[in-house]
């Protein structure tokens, strides 16, 4: 389970502090099921279900696609694509299809860029592929688009009937375009549970069936989300959903709009952009809403670092991390100390990570930034489930304090719409 460390934010409260009365109020009507989009509150015991139903399935077709194909084409936009290809970088690094013994796995469907699309198709060379395509809706543009290119491309090279081995879809399980095509093809079928949205389901096919296939262990990360999410329905303060959840809104009422979520370990980088997703459609809307914003340290502290120590006093930090490093690597001894660091050396990097990590958040909270940590034991299967749990029940914990719907999103349609009456207006 996730930890929660508030230390660095207290001195950011005012007196009043975290209101937790309104944190139960809130964990009350998701639980019950009875606050706003209550409809897509499936995620709480998805894991459960997906245990019970699909699981074997999916690690079968995934044990199918690994002896088919060297590469593992995934089609699909924000919430059909982003838990994915987490999981796959915190996991097993964003070297992942350099390094790998295991399929390599590549994304597309979410972008437009005619150059990305031919880089992608260049990268496939004559290697064996398998395509994964994902979309709720089934009618999102850009994977519909990405589908195509990549269903042409498998029945340029292995004919319609080879074709059909290659391809599994994960969609709605009645409805759809991408729905109608997969039973009218044949094609093997995976589910996007009707009541969990986009943003909500990485526990379901959508991030398991990608993630096996790169080798992950998805029993175990099921496994592991089922308890922590028992754990999760704690009504306590001491509950660290509601510590994350309340402190939040807390530091946004007292002008605290802009969080930004760092962590030192570069295999985060698409976790921070999930991230982004789930707190920035959950939340952002009816004027009101925390932007989410992220870096990668210390990186970044080389470049936002001024901003964050020196601009508008605007911002609080939540910082992420592992506390045990996956590998050791230490500093080597050099005659003559050509460069003065012999000081440093037989240090493992895990020990001066964890001194910078100190100096910048003793930093930070001088300079005015509110710090929440938060922290897993290590970077594995256990502990990107507890991520994902702590972060869905924070968010829409979070949302539902701020008085608005999770799991809606009207916005996004605003430039669905743009887009499409201007295409076919260009005819
Ligand atoms: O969270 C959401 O619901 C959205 O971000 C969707 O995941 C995204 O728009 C893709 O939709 P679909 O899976 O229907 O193609």
């Amino acid at each position: 389970m996730v930890k929660v460390d508030l230390l660095g934010a207290q001195p950011f409260f005012d007196a009043a502090g975290p209101d937790f009365a309104a944190t139960a109020e809130a964990h009350r009507i998701l639980a019950g099921r009875s606050g706003a989009g209550s409809d897509f509150t499936g995620w709480l015991d998805l894991p459960g279900r997906v245990a019970k139903s699909e699981l074997k399935s999916i690690v079968s077709a995934a044990q199918r696609i690994r002896r088919q194909a060297q590469v593992l084409l995934v089609v699909g936009i924000g919430g059909s694509y982003l838990g994915a290809r987490a999981a796959i970088e915190l996991l097993q690094t964003p070297s992942h299809n350099q390094i790998t013994n295991d399929p390599q796995v590549y994304f597309m469907g979410n972008t437009l860029n005619p150059d990305a699309v031919n880089e992608l198709i260049a990268l496939l060379g004559d290697k064996d592929f398998c395509v994964n395509v994902i979309s709720k809706s089934g009618g999102t543009l850009e994977p519909a688009l990405g589908f195509r290119v990549a269903r042409a491309l498998l029945e340029r090279k292995y004919g319609r009937n080879g074709a059909k081995k290659r391809i599994y879809v994960t969609t709605d399980e009645h409805r759809g375009i991408l729905h109608d095509i997969a039973e009218a093809e044949g094609y093997d079928r995976f589910i996007v549970p009707g009541d969990v949205g986009g943003r909500f389901s990485v526990l379901s096919a959508v991030g398991l069936l990608p993630m096996a296939v790169a080798g992950i262990d998805i029993e175990a990360v099921v496994d592991c989300a089922i308890h922590d999410l028992m754990d999760l329905d704690l009504r306590s303060p001491e509950n660290p959903a509601w510590q994350y959840a309340a402190a939040r809104q807390h530091l946004y009422r007292n002008g605290k709009t802009i969080e930004i979520l760092a962590c030192y370990d570069p295999s985060f980088r698409f976790m921070a952009e999930w991230w982004k997703q789930l707190y920035g459609e959950s939340e952002g809307k009816n004027g009101i809403g925390i932007f989410p914003a992220s870096v990668e340290y210390n990186a970044d502290l080389h470049s936002m670092g001024q901003y964050v120590q020196d601009g508008p006093r605007t911002l609080m930090e939540t910082v992420v991390s592992f506390e045990q490093a996956m590998t050791p690597f230490k500093v080597p001894f050099e005659m003559g100390d050509p460069d003065g660091l012999n000081y440093l050396a037989g240090r493992d990097f895990a020990d001066i990570e964890r001194i910078a990590r100190d100096a910048v958040k003793a930093a930070h909270i001088a300079g005015g930034v509110p710090n929440i940590g938060i922290s897993v034991p290590r970077r594995d299967e256990a502990g990107f489930a507890s991520l994902v749990t702590f972060f869905e029940m924070a968010c829409a914990i979070s949302a539902y304090m701020s008085g608005v719907n999770p799991f809606d999103q009207p916005g996004v349609e605003a430039y669905k719409q743009n887009m499409f009456r201007m295409l076919k207006q260009e005819d």
